[in-house]
């Protein structure tokens, strides 16, 4: 049997990767983060003084950027240059260049592929802007997970003040997260948007665990272990 991809999008801060850690550890599918993937991108590309807003330059550049992944701890990993990334590709700087990067068609296409060729490492829980429209549009496990822009903004700012990678207003937090949304979902190619047939979770009032059931309670019954 080809292995299983459970699929779950969302805009920033919706509590995709605290969703999708929980639900692959609980049913053993392995946790993958497309966003590490265009943040690595972006990373390298600033890394090698390459500018973000040449879509020419960057769609050059995308092809060159090597990246390692590796099933590890529950999760597939990514190595560049030997190294895990880390919270570098978690700071301000990159959160603002990362969506233009994105945009970028060369760029999209090499994480999809990445991304597809995934499915031999195992059963994956893949979150994303685009895995139930573009990546994975014909898996039967297709969920849009969002909540208010509020709410998102707050956990963001909370996760980067306990990471210790910034210290920004929450007002500061919202606006570039808004400013991300809006780049992700009018942009020409694969942009976020909620896919027909998906199921749509707002998370505003629900805590982790009740998110967590309701994905798990609308997945084909014999995934659930
Ligand atoms: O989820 P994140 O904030 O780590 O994503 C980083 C950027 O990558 C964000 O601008 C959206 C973009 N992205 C995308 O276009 N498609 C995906 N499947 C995942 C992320």
């Amino acid at each position: 049997m080809a292995n299983r991809v459970i699929a779950i999008d969302g805009p920033s801060g919706a509590g995709k990767s605290s969703v999708s850690r929980r639900v692959g550890k609980q049913l053993g599918f392995l946790h993958v983060d497309s966003g590490a993937l265009y943040r690595i991108m972006t990373w390298q590309c600033l890394e090698n003084g390459v500018d973000t807003s040449d879509s020419a330059a960057v769609a050059a550049f995308a092809k060159m950027v090597e990246v390692e992944c590796r099933p590890e701890d529950g999760a597939i990993a990514y190595y560049v240059n030997g190294e895990p990334p880390g919270d570098r590709i978690r700071t301000p700087q990159i959160n603002a260049h990362a969506s233009p990067v994105a945009t970028v068609k060369e760029v999209r296409d090499r994480v999809t592929a990445i991304l597809r060729g995934m499915t031999r490492y195992g059963d994956l829980v893949v979150e994303g802007r685009d895995i139930t429209t573009a990546v994975f549009p014909d898996s039967p496990a297709r969920f849009y997970l969002t909540a208010s822009a509020e709410a998102r903004a707050s956990r963001r700012q909370k996760e980067e003040v306990e990471k210790g990678i910034a210290n920004q207003s929450a007002e500061a937090v919202k606006a570039s997260l808004l400013a991300r949304d809006k780049i992700d979902s009018t942009r020409k190619h694969a942009p976020l948007r909620k896919a027909d047939g998906a199921l749509e979770i707002d998370s505003t009032e629900l805590t982790l665990d009740q998110v967590v059931e309701a994905v798990l309670a609308a997945l084909p019954a014999d995934w659930r272990g």
